[in-house]
C-alpha cells in the first residue's frame, strides 16, 4: 500500500471494552447535516490522536464507517465505493439476515471503559442535534475472548500481514484503496436453550471443542456447524472483531458481529452459507440459538480521506464533483422509498404507503 494512505484502526484485535453505535441522520437541510458530518470527521481524528498521546498503552481508538444513504445525504463524490449499497436481506427457509438502515457507525475500543464513554459522549455532542442514535451496544471481553455462549471467538481470524490483505481495499478500487468495507449485525442469543444442550452438542454447533478451543477433525465436524459453513475458503477471509454483551434486566444476551473486509462479497458469501445453507437447507445450526436483529454495511475511509472530508474537499481524481449540498435530506430518503416501492412492485409484493 502507498505510504501516504493510512487506514483507521481496522486491523487491530478485539480489545477489552467497546462501544458500538449507529446514528441515522434526521430529515434536515443537507447543509446542516454536512456541517455536522465534517465536524465529526475532524473529531474522529482528534479522538485518536488524543488517545494515543494521553493513554498510549490503552489500545484506544475510534473507527467511523459511513453508510450508503449517508454517502448521498452529505454529498460525498460519485462513484461511491463499488460495494457500498444498502445491504439486501438474505432470507433462508427458516432464518433471515435482516437489513437495517445505518448512516454512521462508530467502533470505540479501549482497555479502560472510561475512554470509550468519553469518546461516545463527544460524538453525541455533535450528532444528537442532527441524527438519531438507533443502536448502542457496550461489548466486553469475556474471559479469554469467549462469546457469551462460552466458545472462543476469533481464533481463525487472519494474523499478522494477512490482516491488511483481507481487511483493506487494494488495487481493485484505486480511489478507495486503504479503506475497508464494514458489516455489522446485532445478534441476540437464546442462552437458555443453548446451555440446555449437552456439551458435546454445543461443540457440534461450532465444530470446535469448547475448553481447548481446538477445531474438530473434518470427519467429526458436522456439515451444519458454524465453522463448516462460515469457512468459504482460505483465500476468502475477513477480520472479525465480535464482542459479547449481556443485560440481565432485559434478558438480552448477545454478540455484536463486526467484520472489516477488502470486499463485502466475502462476507455475503458467508452469510448465504449460514442463512440459506450449503447445500440450501443445510443452514448454520448457530442460528437456532442466535437471531440477527440488525444488518448494515458501511465504508470506512482512510485517515487521509477523513481529513479531507472534514474540510469538505474530498474529491476523487476523474470522478464527478461533490454532490449538490443544497439537496434536502428528505429528498434522498424519499428517493429511497420510491426505489423500494419499485423493487417490491417488480417482485409482485405490492407497495408501501407513505
Ligand atoms: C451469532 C453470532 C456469531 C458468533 C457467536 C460467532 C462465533 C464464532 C466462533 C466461536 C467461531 C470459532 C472460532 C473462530 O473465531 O475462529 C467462529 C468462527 C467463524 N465465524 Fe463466527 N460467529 C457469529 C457470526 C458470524 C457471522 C455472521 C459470520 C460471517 C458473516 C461469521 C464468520 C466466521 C468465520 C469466517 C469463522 C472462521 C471459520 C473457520 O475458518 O474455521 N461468524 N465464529
Amino acid at each position: 500500500m502507498a505510504s501516504n494512505v493510512h487506514p483507521q484502526n481496522v486491523l487491530d484485535y478485539h480489545g477489552t471494552n467497546t462501544i458500538f453505535s449507529v446514528w441515522n441522520f434526521k430529515q434536515l437541510p443537507a447543509q446542516q447535516l454536512k456541517d455536522a458530518f465534517e465536524k465529526v470527521c475532524a473529531l474522529v481524528i482528534n479522538l485518536n490522536h488524543s488517545a494515543a498521546i494521553r493513554f498510549p498503552d490503552n489500545g484506544a481508538s475510534c473507527v467511523m464507517g459511513i453508510g450508503p444513504m449517508a454517502w448521498q445525504i452529505v454529498g460525498l463524490p460519485h462513484p461511491a465505493p463499488r460495494e457500498l449499497n444498502d445491504f439486501k436481506e438474505i432470507a433462508g427457509a427458516k432464518y433471515t439476515a435482516v437489513a437495517t438502515r445505518g448512516d454512521l457507525h462508530f467502533h470505540l475500543r479501549a482497555l479502560n471503559s472510561s475512554i470509550c464513554y468519553d469518546m461516545a459522549l463527544e460524538i453525541s455532542k455533535i450528532l444528537s442535534a442532527v441524527a438519531d442514535p438507533v443502536e448502542e451496544v457496550h461489548g466486553f471481553r469475556y474471559w479469554d475472548g469467549r462469546s457469551i455462549l462460552g466458545f472462543v471467538d476469533g481464533t481463525e481470524n487472519p494474523q499478522g500481514d494477512q490482516r491488511a490483505y483481507f481487511g483493506l481495499i487494494g488495487d481493485q478500487e484505486p480511489a478507495y484503496k486503504g479503506g475497508s468495507y464494514l458489516f455489522v449485525q446485532k445478534y441476540i442469543h437464546d442462552l437458555q436453550a443453548f446451555k440446555a444442550l449437552p456439551l458435546e452438542e454445543q461443540e457440534k454447533v461450532f465444530g470446535r471443542y469448547r475448553d481447548s478451543d481446538v477445531e474438530m477433525s473434518d470427519e467429526l465436524k458436522p456439515s451444519n456447524s458454524h465453522s463448516a459453513l462460515a469457512n468459504v475458503g482460505d483465500d476468502l477471509k475477513i477480520i472479525r472483531d465480535n464482542m459479547p454483551f449481556g443485560n440481565m434486566s432485559t434478558n438480552e444476551m448477545g454478540t455484536y458481529f463486526i467484520a472489516y473486509a477488502s470486499t463485502f462479497d466475502t462476507v455475503n458469501k458467508m452469510l448465504i452459507n449460514m442463512f440459506v445453507g450449503d447445500p440450501p437447507g443445510n443452514y448454520d445450526r448457530l442460528l437456532d440459538f442466535s437471531t440477527a436483529k440488525t444488518g448494515s454495511l458501511f465504508y470506512v475511509p482512510t485517515l487521509e480521506m477523513l481529513d479531507s472530508m472534514s474540510s469538505g474537499d474530498f474529491t476523487l481524481s476523474g470522478a464527478a464533483p461533490l454532490g449538490d449540498t443544497n439537496v434536502d435530506a428528505s429528498e434522498v430518503l424519499n428517493n429511497k422509498k420510491t426505489e423500494l416501492v419499485v423493487e417490491l412492485q417488480s417482485l409482485g409484493i405490492g407497495s408501501l404507503k407513505s
